[in-house]
């Protein structure tokens, strides 16, 4: 007999692609996935090294990291962001970002403080999923809203995504200061995932991070890294959380105690990975080669960019329902995201994703430039 209890979450949404990946597999030429975000480049060499030279790890690694790996953090912020964190007392390694997106609304107790999780309308789906585990509610809640005088009442964690997956819309300073003073003023923690940061198109510089609008309180503001995209590294699980001090002891206290540990090779591979900038820019630029030739490409064809000034994504619309375009670009052999997958707001778009090799880039670019009218 089963049990008659469980979380019931629904099935992951990616299942629901196999029918337009079929059709798209019959395409002569062959699939050009460009649904999902995961990189396909090499692991630098640097990285790897780093890793196998610390296969020896026989005891338990700390959670709260090595001295080294949270100097490096440190260093990796003030290098990109020039922003100071305390090594000692305002960062953490968590394994990847997408566990502790799923986790932190469990980790901060907001069940027991009976507070909800608010998001973007148009959103990263774990960001739900983290309150549907913790058993909190998640309302929706853009920064334009915020800024408007949205009301914060009854939320506990608040996400803000910059630049943002789906839409790659990058918060300005402006607006980020703001959100952090309506945040701060209603009691609210302010978590900014940061991942695609350092992959801003339209500056030389990074997308600014939260941290960089702070000085140096930090209090009640996360910034959360990964180094999936940076650094190859989605495979490694590697990413970090820094910010408000009372905030990093909670949490480093509560995994102390629910394990969640980054393994010691994985903590040396990213030491090697923040240190070393060379292959980060090298990173970017043969993504921005890809974004070149697939952006007009996408425009030929027929699709509105909005956004998509940082980030792995291109967000596409031919102002009609996703599963429509989804259709269209499946006859041209091309698999995209649905807009759909991150909210009702986005279901009017379609994510073209940069994350495939340049050869399949070129054959979607190709395809779309041959059959636009
Ligand atoms: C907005 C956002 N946050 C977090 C993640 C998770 O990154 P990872 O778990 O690889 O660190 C992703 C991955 O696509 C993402 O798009």
């Amino acid at each position: 007999m089963s049990a008659r209890f469980g979380l019931d979450l629904p099935d992951y949404p990616w299942d629901q692609l196999t029918r337009y990946r079929r059709r798209a597999a019959e395409h002569p030429g062959g699939v050009c996935d460009l649904s999902i975000g995961t990189p396909v480049d090499p692991t630098p060499q640097v990285i790897q090294h780093a890793l196998s030279a610390a296969g020896d790890a026989h005891g338990y690694p700390t959670t709260a990291g090595t001295p080294e790996l949270r100097e490096s953090i440190a260093w990796w912020y003030e290098h990109w962001h020039g922003v100071q964190v305390d090594p000692h007392a305002e960062v953490l390694p968590t394994i990847g970002s997408k566990e502790l997106v799923a986790w932190l609304p469990t980790l901060l107790g907001l069940r027991q403080a009976g507070l909800a999780v608010a998001c973007p309308h148009a959103a990263y789906p774990t960001y739900e999923m983290g309150a549907t585990i913790a058993g909190v509610e998640c309302r929706r809640l853009d920064a334009a809203e915020i800024l408007a005088g949205a009301s914060l009442d009854g939320i506990g964690l608040l996400w803000i995504n910059t630049p943002g997956n789906p839409t790659g819309e990058v918060l300005d300073r402006d607006t980020l200061a703001e959100v952090v003073r309506r945040a701060r003023a209603a009691g609210v923690v302010l978590a900014s995932d940061e991942c695609y940061g350092l992959l801003n198109w339209e500056a030389d510089e990074p997308a600014p991070s939260v941290l960089a609008v702070t000085g140096s309180d930090h209090s009640g503001v996360l910034s959360v890294y990964s180094m999936s995209k940076q650094s190859n590294l989605a495979g490694y699980r590697a990413a970090f959380v820094a910010g408000d001090a009372a905030l990093i002891a909670d949490l480093t206290r509560t995994r102390k105690h629910a394990g969640m540990i980054v393994p010691f090779p994985v903590q040396s591979a990213m030491i090697a990975g923040l240190r070393d900038t060379a292959h980060v820019l090298a990173q970017k630029e043969r993504y921005r080669v890809r974004r070149d030739r697939l952006r007009p490409a996408l425009e030929n064809y027929g699709f509105r960019i909005d956004h998509s000034t940082a980030g792995l994504y291109l967000w596409s619309s031919a102002d009609e329902d996703c599963w429509s375009s989804l259709s269209r670009l499946a006859d041209l052999g091309i698999v995209a995201g649905p807009g759909g997958f991150y909210g009702e707001a986005a279901a009017g778009h379609v994510r073209v994703a940069l994350t495939a090799a340049d050869e399949r880039i070129a054959a979607a670019a190709d395809r779309l430039d041959a059959a636009a009218v």
